[in-house]
């Protein structure tokens, strides 16, 4: 990060709070009680105690922020979400509350293929208002980032909908959006008999339209039994590096097909789910660095039981990361702060852990460490502000919602008394 020294002019102070700055190198929240943070060009450019401001910088500065013992904490970061979807899935809960299971519905023609019709059958306007509903609850809880997968089109045109939709969403509101590729999340009917024909088209057509468009930053796929095996996935994430995509996985959510290890091989971002992660896969996350980005709301809402092997990745080092997962079937959920007290509750994280998991963790799940993520001079000044007495709080309530505002490239673009405005006098909803 560049240095802290204090410039001579400011376009805004944040004055008398507590800043939990989750900075790099350090495990904890990065406490700073009673500091201050200046912003300058949409970037943090000072972080210290307030005592250390100098002499007239207030005088001198166009706004200066009074946050009156507030805690401040980076934007939130929601690393894995489906978030650009149409309708919802409330038979398919009702079938599961009367037995079924999320494996037979899908084997059955349910599941992500009655989402992929009601996507299909979506015009774009409709799958974008549907889809700002959700976002709009994510940013009235803090974030300022998330990162946005295709994965319910499953034809060329369908998943290229999904991506402008997700590129919109990223234009006409405060958040930055990483859209995601997952064409492989599911096998079309179209292709029922024919899997690796899927797969041709996938590698021969789609991921090279989305690369010349820029439609997407990262490449995913859904190595699971009733999604792609390890050879058809692997053609996938080799077409996607050598294009020049980042890569992802969801990996070992139902079955440990040792997609992680596939994922590390490839030097992916993350490998997300992880329930049935085994000792190989831990080993080569922590060798090649990839994040594991754990979902409880997934877990929570399939009533699986299965836990992701917590203890083992944070005896191996590897950063964990948290996400809400946001889609219609598996974690219907728009609530980062809820997902951090499941992250605690079902899976034994830390009250730090789950804010590092959905702060600079997360950053890194998106490769995006080095801009967002923490307090720290020289990234984004996106943060949120919370009516809140100590970081822990945050993972701690269930239901309720303490931010009191949402600050994205300097600019306070949420206030609490009024959370559903977009922030942008030229978005009218
Ligand atoms: O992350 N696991 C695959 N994809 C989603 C679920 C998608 C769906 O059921 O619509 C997930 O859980
Ligand atoms: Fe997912």
């Amino acid at each position: 990060m560049t240095d802290n020294r204090i410039p001579d002019s400011l376009d805004s102070l944040w004055t008398t709070c507590h800043l939990a700055t989750l900075r790099a190198g350090e495990d904890g929240y990065g406490v700073l009680n009673n500091g201050a943070l200046a912003v300058k060009d949409k970037k943090i450019v000072w972080i210290g105690p307030e005592s250390n401001l100098p002499e007239g910088i207030r005088r001198r500065t166009p706004t200066v922020h009074n946050l009156g013992g507030a805690w401040v904490t980076p934007g939130l970061i929601d690393c894995h979400t489906h978030l650009v979807y149409a309708g919802n899935r409330t038979g398919e809960f009702e079938r599961r509350l009367n037995g079924a299971t999320y494996e037979e519905i899908t084997r059955h023609g349910g599941g992500i293929m009655s989402t992929v019709n009601a996507v299909r059958a979506a015009d774009e306007e409709d799958l974008y208002m549907q889809s700002v509903l959700r976002l709009k609850a994510m940013q009235a809880e803090g974030v300022t980032t998330l990162e946005i997968k295709s994965g319910y089109g499953l034809d060329p045109e369908s998943e290229m909908k999904m991506l402008r939709v997700i590129h919109r969403l990223g234009r006409d509101f405060p958040v930055n959006v990483m859209p995601t590729f997952l064409g492989a999340h599911a096998l079309p009917p179209e292709y029922r008999d024919d899997p690796d024909g899927y797969i041709d088209l996938i590698v021969d057509k789609m991921l090279p339209a989305v690369a010349s468009g820029g439609l997407a930053v990262a490449v995913d796929a859904f190595c699971e039994r009733i999604a792609f095996s390890p050879a058809q996935t692997e053609r996938v994430l080799r077409a996607a590096v050598s294009l020049g995509f980042k890569v992802k996985l969801h990996a070992e959510q139902l079955s440990d097909l040792k997609g992680a290890a596939l994922a590390a091989q490839y030097g992916a971002l993350s490998a997300d789910h992880l329930e049935y992660l085994d000792k190989d896969g831990i080993a080569a996350m922590a060798r090649n660095h990839v994040t594991a980005v754990l979902l409880p709301g997934a877990f929570y809402f399939l009533q699986e039981t299965k836990k992701p092997p917590v203890n083992h990745l944070r005896a191996a080092g590897v950063r964990m990361a948290v996400s809400t997962d946001c889609n219609p079937g598996s974690s219907p959920c728009t609530s980062p702060l809820l997902m951090m007290n499941m992250a605690c509750m079902l899976f034994g994280l830390t009250p730090v852990e789950a804010l590092r998991g959905i702060t600079i963790h997360a950053a890194h799940a998106l490769g995006m460490e080095d801009k967002a993520g923490s307090l720290e001079p020289g990234k984004r000044a996106d943060f949120a502000i919370w009516d809140i007495s100590e970081p822990a709080e945050l993972s701690y309530g269930m239901g309720g919602n303490p931010c009191r505002l949402v600050v994205k490239d300097g600019e306070i673009v949420i206030r609490r008394e009024d959370p559903y405005t977009t922030g942008r006098d030229d978005v009218v909803l």
